[in-house]
């Protein structure tokens, strides 16, 4: 179980437009307008790609875009979006095989962090620190749930996704990481906090 979405690669946006509507992907589109022009951005767990395209209506052309996506079917399905004049590295490998000598403007990690269990979440999230300019910003977007705004539906909702993964064989967590602590830690600001599906879901923009 390496949280692969091979399996349901095809299916996945469906599913997440199914349960979350839009609120998956308003989530993240929010945030690209922080992006300066000519920023280098890089994406971790990119899923289909469906986030190139909208890049590519904030920045037609200028970005440089690493795509480091596990799933070889995400990546497939990824190519073959209009990313327009942007350019794009395609990368089929984990993050945690991942690695460059390049620092970035920008890191992106959409509905990343959930998939993992504590110690790998710890281990990216070093990972991608050192990979991020000082002044760069990190969009972190994830599932969100604690005692505060913990409604009964959520974490019932929470418990049968956690199921469904766990039945494909797929995410290894069984639980949700608050990474938040962890970006305080490191002396990053929080820029922008929005919440989306009453709470469930958190979207941050960091400042390191
Ligand atoms: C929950 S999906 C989110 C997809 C996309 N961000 C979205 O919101 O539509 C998580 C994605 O992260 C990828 N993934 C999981 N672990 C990864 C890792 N260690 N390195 C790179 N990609 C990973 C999965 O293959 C999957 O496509």
């Amino acid at each position: 179980m390496n949280n692969n979405y091979d399996k349901i690669a095809n299916h996945y946006d469906t599913l997440s437009r199914l349960v979350f509507f839009r609120s998956q992907v308003n989530a993240q589109i929010n945030q690209l307008q922080y992006i300066p022009k000519n920023s280098s951005v890089l994406i971790v767990g990119g899923g289909t790609g469906w986030i190139l395209e909208e890049l590519a209506k904030v920045h037609v052309s200028g970005l440089k875009i690493v795509y480091v996506e596990i799933s070889a079917k995400m990546i497939a399905l990824s190519q073959k979006r209009n990313y327009k004049g942007n350019h794009v590295d395609f990368i089929n490998l984990g993050i945690e095989d991942f690695s460059t000598d390049k620092n970035f403007d920008i890191i992106l990690t959409p509905f990343l962090f959930d998939n993992f269990v504590e110690e790998r979440a710890a281990k990216v999230f070093v990972q991608l620190d050192g990979y991020l300019k000082k002044d760069g910003l990190w969009f972190l977007v994830d599932f969100s749930l604690n005692k505060k705004n913990g409604k009964w539906w959520k974490w019932a909702l929470l418990k049968s996704m956690y199921s469904f993964f766990k039945l494909l064989d797929i995410v290894e967590a069984n639980h949700l990481i608050d990474m938040v602590p962890y970006f305080l830690k490191s002396n990053y600001r929080i820029i922008e906090a929005r919440s989306y599906y009453s709470s469930f879901i958190k979207a941050f923009i960091l400042k390191k």
